[in-house]
């Protein structure tokens, strides 16, 4: 989904920080006098995310290796992530603007699903070793059918930043808020819903 590269690689000066924002395509080349082996490395991956997805409330935790994380993948356009799930645990339900995600099972089972624009659920339980393809910007989920087991995937995009619209928080938890009378005329449901639905994505 991303740019064709024009060069060999681009590894990225700086990590994307509160004033620095990507140009396009991208953010800017370090000079390659100065690119090492390590920029094209990445270890963050090898952590667990066990720990976070147990003490999460949705118990799960996704370690995100983008661009950001790792710079090496500047133009290159492909980025990945570890999934963990905990027993019983989802990675709500969200959506990629600029990628297709790709979801490998390395260990555990889990059901992992997207609806298409027709409003059709697709879905399967997702074992060690198979893998499920989410099409670019359909909303998403994974969740751990493997009893008291934990689960983990490892999910691959085809860019190097895919962006992520988390559904319920993108809709409870914006700032500034929206109205409750657009969100409770959009669900067809009492104002008091809603305000119960934001009291758990607002803080
Ligand atoms: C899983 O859906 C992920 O975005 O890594
Ligand atoms: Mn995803």
């Amino acid at each position: 989904a991303d740019p064709e590269p024009v060069q060999d690689f681009c590894v990225a000066a700086v990590s994307k920080g509160a004033d620095d924002q990507p140009t396009f395509p991208g953010f800017p080349c370090k000079p390659e006098s100065t690119v090492v082996s390590n920029d094209f490395f990445f270890a963050g991956l090898s952590r667990s995310g066990a720990a976070a997805a147990n003490d999460s409330p949705f118990g799960s935790a996704v370690t995100a290796g983008n661009v950001e994380a790792f710079p090496g993948l500047n133009t290159l356009g492909v980025s990945i992530n570890r999934v963990d799930l905990a027993p019983g645990g989802v990675n709500p339900l969200h959506s990629h603007p600029r990628a297709a995600e790709l979801v490998h099972v390395v260990s555990g089972e889990m059901l992992v699903g997207f609806i298409s624009t027709a409003g059709k659920f697709y879905s399967k339980v997702v074992g060690e070793g198979e893998s499920f393809v989410i099409p670019r910007g359909m909303v998403h989920f994974q969740y751990n059918t493997g009893g008291n087991s934990t689960a983990r995937a490892v999910t691959v995009f085809n860019s190097q930043l895919p962006g992520v619209v988390a559904a319920a928080p993108s809709l409870f938890g914006a700032e500034p808020e929206i109205p409750d009378a657009v969100l409770a005329k959009s669900f067809q449901v009492d104002g008091e819903i809603i305000k119960l639905l934001k009291s758990k994505f607002r803080n």
